[in-house]
C-alpha cells in the first residue's frame, strides 16, 4: 500500500521505516525541512537501536523516501499517518495546532479519497474534530476522508522491536472500510511475516499481537489511560521508596516481590528520580485536563504528577545532606537522556536537576553515552565531558541520573581514586550499595539502606 507519514520525529520515523520494512511504499515528510535534508543525506536525527539499518535498507530498495513538499507526499498515498508532536500548553492541555495544520494541508492538496490516521497521542474526541476539520477545509474540492485512530505504544530505546512485535495494535474506526485498510497495512505485523531486523537469525517465540478494534474515542482514551497508569506505577514505587527509607527497608526487595504478582507486574515499579520524556509527563497532564474539562476530578493523577515533580527536590536535599554545602562544589552527572538507549532529553529529569543544581551554585560536568549532541544544543551552559572518567575527575560528588548499562561496568576503583571526595548519589539504584561501600565510597541511593 502507498502510505505517507507526516512528522518525522521519533514516532514518524520509526513508523515510516517499519511500514517500509514490512513491504509498503512509504513517503515521509516534515515541516522541518532541515530534518528532511538530514534524512535524505542518509543521516538520522535521532539515536534508536536498529533504526539506521532499517532506514538504509528500505531506502536502497526504493520503499522509503523523504520529501520536503508535503503535498507531494500526501498525493502519492492512500493512507496518511499523522505523527506530528502534541506538546503541552502552559495549562497542561495538549497543543493540537500541528494536527489542525496538517488537516488543513491534507484537505487542501488531496484530490482523491484518503484514510487519515492519527498516530500522535491526542485527547479523546480529537478524531471527531479532525473529521470535521478535514470536511471543512476540503469544501472546495469535495474530497472525502475516512479518519481512524491508531495510538502508538512504542518505547524509545526498543522502538523498532516494539513496532514490529507489538503486544496489541489498537485501531479506532467508525467504518468498516477504514478497519479493512488498517488491517491490510498491519497484516505482516499481525501475522509476524517479515524479515525481522531485530532478531537474527529468528524471532523468539511470542504470542501473536492482539488486533483491537474500538471506536475512535476509545482508542484515544486507551493511549492516555495506558501512559497515565504507567506514570502512576512509577510514582507509587517512589512513595514506597520514601517509606522504605524511613523504615530501614530496601525498596528494591519490596517492589521485586510486589511485581512478581502477575496482577501487578514488575514493569514501571522502579524507584528513582521519576519519569520524564516526551510522553508520560505531558500525557498525564493532558489526561488530567481532559477529565477536568468534562467534570471529572482525576486527583489520583494530579498526585502522581506532584510526587514525580518532588523527586528532583528530594534528590537535591539528599545531595545537600551528603555534601553539606552545594554552592561551589564540583559535581559529576552520569546520564542526561530521560532513559537509557535513547538520546532524547525532552522533559528528562536531568534537565530539571541541572537547572536546580546550577541555581544552587554547583559546578557541573556531565556525560551521557548518546545524548551529548542534544544536551549541547539544549543546555549550552553545561560543561560536557568526553567520558564518565573525565566527568568524575576531581568531583566532590557523582550523581547517577540515567541507568545506562555501561555505567554498571565502569572501573569504579579508578573513579574513586580520581574524585576529590568518593561520594556517589545514585538516583536510579543502578549500583550495589555493598559493593560501593567495599570500594570505599560514601554511597546513597533511593529507598535503600545507605
Ligand atoms: N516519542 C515517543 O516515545 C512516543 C511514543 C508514542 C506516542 N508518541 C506521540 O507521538 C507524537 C509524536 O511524538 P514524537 O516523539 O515523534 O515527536 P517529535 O517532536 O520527535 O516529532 C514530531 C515531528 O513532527 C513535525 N511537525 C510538527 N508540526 C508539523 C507540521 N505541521 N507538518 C509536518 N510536520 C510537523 C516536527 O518537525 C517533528 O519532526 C506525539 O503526539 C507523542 O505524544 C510519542
Amino acid at each position: 500500500m502507498k502510505i505517507s507519514v507526516i512528522g518525522t520525529g521519533y514516532v514518524g520515523l520509526v513508523t515510516g521505516a517499519c511500514l517500509a520494512e514490512i513491504g509498503h511504499e512509504v513517503v515521509c515528510t516534515d515541516n522541518d525541512t532541515g530534518k528532511i535534508r538530514t534524512l535524505e543525506s542518509g543521516k538520522l536525527p535521532i539515536y534508536e537501536l536498529h533504526l539506521d539499518s532499517v532506514v538504509e535498507k528500505a531506502r536502497k530498495e526504493g520503499r522509503l523516501s523523504f520529501r520536503e513538499d508535503p503535498a507531494d507526499a500526501v498525493r502519492a498515498s492512500d493512507a496518511i499517518f499523522i505523527c506530528v508532536g502534541t506538546p503541552p500548553l502552559p495549562n497542561g492541555d495538549a497543543d493540537l495546532s500541528a494536527i489542525d495544520h496538517v488537516a488543513r494541508m491534507i484537505a487542501t492538496v488531496s484530490r482523491t479519497p484518503k484514510l487519515v490516521i492519527e498516530k500522535s497521542t491526542v485527547p479523546a474526541q480529537t478524531g471527531q474534530q479532525l473529521q470535521k476539520a478535514l470536511h471543512v477545509y476540503a469544501r472546495e474540492s469535495g474530497t472525502k476522508f475516512h479518519v481512524a485512530s491508531n495510538p502508538e505504544f512504542l518505547r524509545e530505546g526498543t522502538a523498532v522491536q516494539d513496532f514490529l512485535h507489538p503486544d496489541r495494535v489498537v485501531v479506532g474506526v467508525e467504518d468498516e472500510a477504514a478497519e479493512k485498510q488498517l488491517k491490510e497495512i498491519y497484516r505482516p505485523v499481525l501475522e509476524q511475516k517479515f524479515n525481522c531486523p531485530v532478531h537474527v537469525p529468528a524471532c523468539p517465540p511470542a504470542p501473536a499481537p492482539v488486533w483491537l478494534v474500538t471506536t475512535i474515542n476509545s482508542a484515544e482514551l486507551i493511549k492516555h489511560a495506558s501512559n497515565s497508569f504507567l506514570a502512576l506505577k512509577i510514582s507509587y514505587a517512589n512513595m514506597v521508596a520514601d517509606l522504605a527509607e524511613k523504615l530501614g527497608a530496601n525498596v528494591d526487595e519490596v517492589v521485586r516481590a510486589v511485581g512478581l504478582d502477575p496482577r501487578i507486574g514488575p514493569a514501571f515499579l522502579h524507584a528513582g528520580l521519576g519519569f520524564g520524556g516526551f510522553c508520560l509527563p505531558k500525557d498525564l497532564q493532558a489526561f488530567v485536563r481532559l477529565a477536568e474539562r468534562h467534570g471529572v476530578n482525576f486527583s489520583l493523577l494530579k498526585e502522581t504528577e506532584r510526587i514525580n515533580l518532588q523527586r528532583i527536590e528530594q534528590f537535591i536535599e539528599k545531595t545537600r545532606r551528603a555534601l553539606w554545602v552545594i554552592k561551589g562544589k564540583q559535581i559529576a552527572l552520569l546520564g542526561l537522556a530521560f532513559k537509557p538507549n535513547t538520546d532524547d532529553i525532552r522533559f528528562a529529569p536531568s534537565v530539571a536537576l541541572i537547572e536546580r543544581l546550577l541555581e544552587e551554585g554547583a559546578r557541573l560536568r556531565a556525560y551521557d553515552p548518546e545524548a551529548m549532541e542534544k544536551a549541547r544544543v539544549a543546555m549550552p551552559q553545561l560543561e560536557l565531558s568526553t567520558d564518565a572518567y573525565a566527568a568524575a575527575k576531581g568531583a566532590e560528588a557523582l550523581l547517577i541520573v540515567t541507568e545506562w548499562d555501561e555505567f554498571r561496568r565502569l572501573d569504579w576503583k579508578k573513579i574513586r581514586d580520581s574524585m576529590a571526595q568518593p561520594l556517589i548519589l545514585d538516583g536510579r539504584n543502578l549500583l550495589s550499595p555493598a559493593e560501593m561501600k567495599s570500594l570505599g565510597f560514601e554511597y546513597h541511593s533511593m529507598g535503600r539502606p545507605d
